[in-house]
């Protein structure tokens, strides 16, 4: 696991885009593993950027996102697939057949979760995994206690997650539910990037980076990936000391 550690998140978003300029200038039919949530924010706007200057295409990329809300309609401004779409998707060339949002209004989950993963190893496997963190250390939705070798499955979320994403719910109640890569599934991306900003996550860095590996705190399943960057400002890295 390599640590690297920055000033502002527009620095991270820089150096994340690099990785993904790399990969998408490197081979066409690349393979994303992207996030949502605030932390990949300024990166997509910074992909974006360098889309309209010409300097990377989507047009033969295709994407995996990593978790989806359960019974949430796809349109809803709170859905992964309304963020995807907004902060990404919509501003450049990729294909809209290449992109894989799990549907968290599948009538059969488990079959959802299943197609989902033969999916991501029909496409060849993911290139890049984006991470975020959750402030309990969840990676997708992988809540504390989560199985390492589960695939893509349904989540009960905790009520830490409830809480820290219900700001976002002003019309509606945050669903109890969500779709999610397994951390198997995520282990299995050749490249892992996680980005982590901000005083609040500084417990769960410290866990993931410096704690025994355990599924109390998911991300630390990452120090056994061999080729894992975390992205940090300095509050987020403030507790590796
Ligand atoms: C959500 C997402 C995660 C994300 C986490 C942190 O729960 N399912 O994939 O990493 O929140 O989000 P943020 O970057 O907004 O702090």
């Amino acid at each position: 696991m390599e640590i690297k550690v920055f000033d502002s998140p527009e620095e991270i978003a820089s150096v994340c885009a690099d990785e993904f300029t790399a990969l998408l200038t490197s081979k066409e039919n690349c393979v994303l593993g992207l996030a949502t949530g605030a932390s990949p924010v300024p990166t997509y706007k910074e992909l974006v950027r360098r889309y309209n200057a010409g300097v990377i295409s989507f047009k033969h990329a295709s994407s995996f996102n990593l978790d989806e809300y359960v019974e949430l309609p796809r349109n809803d401004k709170n859905s992964y697939y309304t963020f995807m779409h907004e902060n990404l998707f919509n501003s450049v060339d990729i294909d809209e057949a290449n992109v894989h949002i799990l549907n968290g209004n599948a009538e059969d989950t488990a079959k959802e979760c299943a197609d989902f993963d033969a999916a991501i190893e029909a496409a060849g496997g993911i290139d890049i995994q984006l991470l975020g963190i959750g402030t309990n250390g969840h990676i997708g939705f992988n809540e504390p206690s989560s199985s390492f070798s589960d695939g893509t499955f349904k989540v009960k979320l905790t009520d830490s997650t409830i809480k820290s994403n219900s700001i976002y719910f002003t019309e509606n109640a945050m669903p109890r539910y969500a779709l999610t890569m397994g951390i198997q599934s995520i282990m299995k991306a050749k490249k892992i990037v996680l980005i982590a900003t901000g005083a609040s996550k500084a417990e769960a860095v410290k866990n993931a980076v410096k704690g025994e590996v355990t599924p109390m705190c998911p991300a630390s399943v990452l120090q056994n990936h061999p080729n894992c960057i975390f992205l940090l400002d300095t509050a987020a890295a403030s507790l590796l000391g």
